[in-house]
């Protein structure tokens, strides 16, 4: 079994390796500079790509068990500049042209594509209820994430099983969202972000890995999948789980003006949301090891 996957040295990719490799997967990640991943599990290896082109990597893409393409520029590394849009859009796309290019090149064609989305493919919902069945937003990133999704979709018309995982945000001790939100909560000023009512979708990364190794193995899921943990909250209701795993208040409210000025349009990540439900997970049967935030908080920060 050999499993690749494009931007594989990120947060995602990394814990996903070492659910595959443990799982007897050979493991290959796909980095512009794979002399610099390290620390990767026993059965995992980095391997050069151009980001754009099967180039360096066509041959192991023959026989493979499955494509996961994770790549793409961060959304959270800076205030969104027309250039950092751009590399934000074009890298994802050109990622997915990559993975069809490979698919094609192949003698015998891998078995399935997990191709990445976001729950920014629905665009800000308020608290509103968001199943893989809701329409595509029409905000920035809408606008990468509905391409995004469709830049693999060729690899179904060479007769290759493809599902699409739409995350939520993802929580690990290790970046991404979470270390940064404990932030004011450790100086005693956490608390609503903007109105507060807005959904916060999130997802232990153990439940994102173990999805997409499940969504891997499992021959009759395709399409799209929300990646969410099945309990909604807000952001208010998430900030107050999590003053209370970190035994700190959570009434401090920061005003959506001041995000907004500070991070522009960027904010949108704070200040609007989505109540997704990972409907079609629930309804093959997925089974989450943390349902709750009380438990996925609790298991991280302990
Ligand atoms: N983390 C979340 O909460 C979350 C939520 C929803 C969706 N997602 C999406 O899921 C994917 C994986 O998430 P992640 O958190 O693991 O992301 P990440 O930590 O930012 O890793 C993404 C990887 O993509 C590669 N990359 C960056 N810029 C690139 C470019 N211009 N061209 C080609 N490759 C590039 C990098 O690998 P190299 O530098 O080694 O090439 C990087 O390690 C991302 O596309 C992200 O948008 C993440």
């Amino acid at each position: 079994m050999r499993t690749i996957i494009t931007g594989g040295s990120g947060l995602i990719g990394r814990t996903l390796a070492a659910e595959l490799a443990a799982a007897e997967h050979e493991v290959i990640i796909l980095s512009r500079t794979p002399g610099r991943v390290s620390g990767l599990p026993a059965g995992a290896r980095a391997v050069g790509w151009d980001g754009r082109s099967a180039e360096g990597w066509q041959d192991l893409a023959d026989g493979a068990t499955a494509i996961v393409n994770l790549a793409g520029e961060s959304i959270a590394a800076g205030r969104w500049t027309a250039a950092r849009k751009q590399r934000i859009a074009d890298s994802r796309h050109q990622a997915g042209a990559a993975v069809v290019q490979a698919v094609a090149g192949a003698t015998t064609s891998p078995q399935v594509v997990i191709q990445a989305s976001a729950v920014g493919y629905y665009g800000p919902r308020g608290d509103e209820t968001i199943t893989e069945d809701s329409a595509p937003g029409d905000d920035f990133l809408a606008q990468v994430c509905v391409p995004w999704e469709t830049s693999t979709e060729e690899v179904e018309r060479l007769g290759v099983r493809r599902a699409i995982i739409r995350t939520g945000i993802v929580l690990s001790r290790d970046g991404g969202a979470l270390p940064q939100m404990m932030l004011p909560f450790r100086l005693f000023a956490g608390g609503p972000l903007g109105s507060g009512r807005q959904g916060f979708p999130w997802i232990h990364h153990a439940d994102e890995v173990s999805a997409i190794r499940w969504l891997i193995e499992r021959e009759d899921a395709c399409g799209p999948f929300n990646l969410a943990a099945p309990e909604t909250l807000t952001n208010a209701e998430f900030g107050r789980v999590l003053g209370r795993v970190m035994r700190r208040p959570a009434f401090m409210p920061t005003p959506g003006f001041a995000l907004r000025l500070v991070l522009g349009e960027l904010s949108t990540l704070l200040l609007d949301g989505q109540r997704q439900v990972p409907q079609r997970l629930l309804d093959h049967g997925f089974t989450f090891r943390f349902p709750t935030a009380e438990a996925a908080l609790r298991d991280l920060l302990a």
